[in-house]
């Protein structure tokens, strides 16, 4: 053989073999995520499959839509590290079968040593990260107080230990991490690094789809909980390993805040929409009130006749955006410590008026509704929504964060799992925006055991007095107008659930000036037109991740996860 012929045929066994000894062979994963399904009986849709298995086992065995709800949050603070939790906060709205409704707000607290200027320096600038990442951003955690009030009031399985003991399980066997969670996890291992030390079971070089992760700290704390209640994680071993915690960084937590965190109830805010009525979740979330007076402030045009995405459908929704979330910023904080104009801010005779300067052809500037400067939304959309429907039609949305991804980043050593970072939802200055962009005045400022504001929109809706929907989703600040775009799309124009949910969406929350739009959400045409009634763009991969369930006109339910979240799972029977 001819020398060159020879080394050309060696390069090429030596590129195959490089080829195949380099190519990652992931491990197989024992669970798959469907994203639409339809049942006879029951559904649940959650961001995991194996926390979506967990509901369905418990509605099967006889609980209801609250016992499931419940043991798919434990199920997710195992195998949804990056958002579910323990060491973060929620809400839950809950419509029994006979039209019963009830809101719960275990939302985080701030410490009773935080104070309004904590995140200023001396001359009064906010210190960029100091309420993002760190001991520092962890508010007070409300989950476990929540779960286990919602189950105390509404749960049927006698036991909640029956519903600890799955993610218990999850936890101390340990499951195969999925491809997302896997990307995550090694995206942050620097800001691990940061705040952890080993050993770690989310400290590694490289975590790859299909690792086993085993949480023996975690399954302990849970043990705890399944045998104390809400005194496991609230007082004793656990109380103390979260505060020794806060007190190796620069926190400020303390065993008295953490002994007297209470989860409360609130009367959820209602409000009507053609023959369809919103139950959704009330200050300390911005979440229903936002979503009602949108939708309010479009319900008097004809929305059907402008057609899906066309450049008036846009508009107008847009500005209704514009005007709630101008609102948002100025009116809406936790209602225990400011005084919430909630009647005023939902009266017909308000939102009328706020529309009075809408012009059909004219985008209105945002500094003309009210002044403040904007920064751009920097994080993925990292949160969970559930949705449940059991078999007697008891309904459930619950959402709940740890904030960003792993919250603050900061793992509770002795406790094994990860701290919200959840006190950047406050308005650490008056009108300098927080990392979703939001700004906010008085009525969100920090004051000591003051629940920051929220966007989580968990929410139910009625069809002629009979439940109809259920949805809800991650996303920060783009969460309610998600909420708000799936409802219309069904409503208004007669879209799939399927359809509403994956079509594209917009976004926008008066700062910054702009609307925030999916890749390819829109025909050009409707760009077109939109830029010269005066709009701008920012384009962004991808915003609020929705999970709902829908009844369909023969009775059965239909659930939908989210094509944006490849872990979304619906399951039903
Ligand atoms: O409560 C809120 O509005 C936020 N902390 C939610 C955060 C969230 O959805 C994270 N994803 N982007």
């Amino acid at each position: 053989m001819p020398k060159k012929k020879f080394h050309l045929l060696f390069l090429g066994f030596f590129v195959l073999f490089l080829g195949n000894s380099c190519k990652k062979t992931a491990p197989a994963i024992d669970y798959q995520a469907t994203k639409v399904i339809v049942a006879d009986s029951a559904a649940v849709v959650s961001p995991h499959p194996l926390a979506t298995r967990v509901g369905l086992e418990v509605l099967k065995k006889g609980g209801n839509a609250v016992d499931a709800a419940v043991a798919v949050q434990f199920a997710l603070a195992v195998v949804y590290p990056r958002a579910g939790n323990i060491g973060g906060g929620g809400f839950m709205v809950i419509r029994t079968e006979d039209g019963q409704t009830a809101a719960l707000d275990y939302r985080e607290k701030a410490p009773m040593a935080a104070h309004r200027d904590m995140y200023l320096d001396s001359l009064g600038n906010v210190i960029d990260g100091l309420s993002t990442e760190g001991h520092l951003a962890a508010g007070v955690p409300g989950s476990v107080a929540g779960l286990i009030e919602a189950h105390r009031k509404f749960g049927r399985i006698q036991d909640i230990k029956e519903l600890i003991q799955p993610a218990i399980d999850l936890a101390e066997k340990g499951f195969h991490i999925s491809e997302t969670e896997a990307a995550r996890l090694n995206r942050f291992q620097d800001a691990f690094r940061k705040y952890n030390e080993e050993p770690n079971p989310f400290l590694k070089d490289s975590f790859q789809m299909g690792a086993l992760l085993i949480q023996k700290k975690l399954a302990a704390t849970l043990k705890e909980i399944r045998d104390k209640g809400k005194a496991g994680f609230y007082e004793g071993p656990v109380a103390e390993a979260i505060v020794e915690e806060i007190r190796s960084g620069n926190g400020v937590m303390t065993l008295e805040d953490l002994r007297q965190y209470e989860a409360l109830w609130r009367d959820p805010v209602i409000g009507r929409y053609d023959n369809f009525r919103i139950i959704s979740m009330p200050p300390s979330s911005s979440g229903g009130i936002a979503l009602i007076q949108m939708l309010k402030m479009v319900e008097p045009y004809p929305l059907h006749n402008y057609g899906f995405h066309s450049a008036s459908a846009v508009h107008l929704m847009v500005e209704a955006e514009r005007r709630a979330y101008a609102d948002r910023a100025e009116h809406l904080g936790d209602s225990d410590f400011y005084d919430v104009p909630r009647d005023s801010l939902l009266s017909d005779t308000y939102l009328h008026a706020r529309m009075a300067n809408f012009s059909p052809r004219h985008a209105t500037q945002s500094d003309s509704i009210f002044a403040g400067s904007f920064k751009l939304l920097k994080e993925s959309f990292e949160t969970t929504h559930t949705s449940v429907v059991d078999s007697e039609g008891n309904a459930v949305s619950v959402t709940t964060t740890l904030n960003s991804n792993y919250g603050c980043k900061v793992w509770v050593d002795g406790a094994g799992f990860f701290l919200n970072n959840e006190m950047d939802d406050f308005s650490a200055k008056p009108g300098v925006p927080n990392q979703f962009g939001l700004v906010g005045a008085e009525a969100n400022a920090i004051q000591p055991e003051k629940r920051m504001l929220s966007s989580m929109t968990p929410t139910i809706i009625e069809k002629d007095g009979e439940l109809f929907m259920v949805l809800g989703a991650p996303g920060g600040s783009t969460i309610i107008t998600a909420v708000f775009q799936v409802f219309i799309n069904v409503a208004e124009f007669g879209m799939s659930l399927e359809e509403a949910v994956n079509a594209g969406r917009f976004h926008h929350q008066w700062l910054p000036d702009a609307i925030l739009i999916e890749s390819n959400a829109f025909p050009d045409s409707t760009i077109q037109a939109l830029e010269a009634m005066g709009h701008h763009f920012n384009h962004v991969g991808r915003m609020a991740v929705i999970k709902a369930i829908i009844r369909l006109p023969d009775g059965r339910l239909q659930g939908v996860g989210d094509p944006r979240n490849p872990d979304d799972d619906a399951g039903g029977y």
